[in-house]
């Protein structure tokens, strides 16, 4: 979570990736939803399997939140492989990487999150380890400097991107699968709540688990936040289960709405109907009117806002739709036009 004002923003902090790791389906059958990358993702795997080798790299986009990481973490479960971890920003230097690479075995997962992030010279390096199973290790320093070639076990690499479209063309073409992940259907997150809830060592009502799914924006990492607090509320308030009344008070004490919108949207919503009329108004004026950073605005509310069609960008800015007037229960300035 950025800070308190975005209750509901899809990212997590570090606190929050300990407590996901519980929570995490280690195989591929327990992975709920997504049935179109699981599928697909099943066979490229039993095929390798099938054959004893290495599968295709392996490339998974998606908003956060969705899976990827845990996507990727069973991946190298399913191969018997060892999972290393990395990162765009963690790899600075060709050097890190080579060392990464030059330790891998046979059959291991290397994992890329963020890998649109990734060094141009660092990119370059791991073009050709993908492609060649290769990579020159340069020892010395300067002019006495040598490259020694060494090649490498037939390894996997998982990337992962919250945004597919800033890879480079030759990056995104050495990934022979990419799995596109797409917003869970509330269907689905009942079923990431149940099994989280069982995992959590409570038992979750069928009717508290399907009201927490409208409110969690298809995504499951939101969906076990919310989850949690339930839980907290049902312990320290409640009785002590997880039913719809301990549901009702845990979201509304976190002031998530019916429908998954938390205090900021809100907060975006009401301003952009209620100081601007409705607008279009632009983005920098939007957030000092709601006292946040633009990049907040932009990155934390809007996306869900856009999504849920409650506002729309245009080229001369943000304008709230009749949608939003009727979810903030705000008449809308024409309707007023003309009683008045
Ligand atoms: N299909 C699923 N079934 C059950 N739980 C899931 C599923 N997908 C994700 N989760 C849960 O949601 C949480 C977040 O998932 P994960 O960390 O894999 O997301 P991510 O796509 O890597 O996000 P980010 O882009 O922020 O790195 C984890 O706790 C995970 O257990
Ligand atoms: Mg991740």
């Amino acid at each position: 979570m950025a800070d308190d004002a975005a209750f509901l923003d899809a990212e997590a902090d570090e606190l929050e990736r300990a407590a996901e790791a519980a929570l995490r389906p280690r195989r591929l059958a327990d992975f709920v939803g997504q049935s179109v990358v699981r599928d697909q993702l099943a066979l490229v795997l039993d095929a390798a399997k099938a054959r004893g080798s290495a599968p295709d790299h392996v490339l998974l986009s998606g908003p956060p939140g969705l899976g990827k990481t845990t996507l990727a973490m069973i991946i190298a479960a399913e191969l018997e492989g060892a999972l290393r971890l990395t990162s765009g920003p963690a790899v600075q230097h060709p050097g890190d990487l080579a060392a990464i690479l030059s330790s891998l075995q046979e059959h291991d997962v290397l994992f890329i999150d963020e890998i649109h992030r990734l060094a141009r010279p660092v990119e370059e390096m791991l073009y050709l380890a993908m492609e060649d199973f290769r990579v020159d290790v340069v020892v010395g320093k300067g002019p006495g400097a040598t490259a020694i070639p060494l090649t490498l076990p037939r390894f996997t690499v998982v990337g992962a991107t919250t945004r597919a479209g800033l890879l480079p063309a030759p990056l995104r073409d050495r990934f022979g699968f990419t799995g596109h992940l797409e917003f869970y259907s509330p269907a689905e997150l009942e079923q990431v709540l149940s099994r989280s809830a069982r995992l959590l060592g409570a038992e979750l009502e069928p009717a508290a688990g399907a009201e927490l799914a409208g409110r969690s924006r298809g995504t499951p990492r939101i969906a076990n936040r919310l989850l949690r607090r339930v839980q907290d509320w049902a312990q320290v308030r409640g009785t002590g289960s997880l039913d719809l009344a301990a549901t009702h008070a845990a979201l509304s004490l976190f002031e998530v709405d019916e429908r998954g919108l938390d205090r900021l949207d809100r907060s975006v919503l009401r301003a952009l109907c209620e100081r601007f009329g409705g607008g279009p108004v632009g983005l920098s004026t939007l957030a000092v009117a709601v006292g946040e950073e633009p990049e907040t605005v932009e990155t934390v509310a809007e996306p869900f806002l856009v999504r849920e069609g409650l506002v729309s960008r245009t080229p001369r800015g943000r304008v709230a739709t009749a949608a939003a007037y009727e979810h903030l229960g705000l008449a809308r300035p024409d309707d007023g036009a003309l009683w008045g």
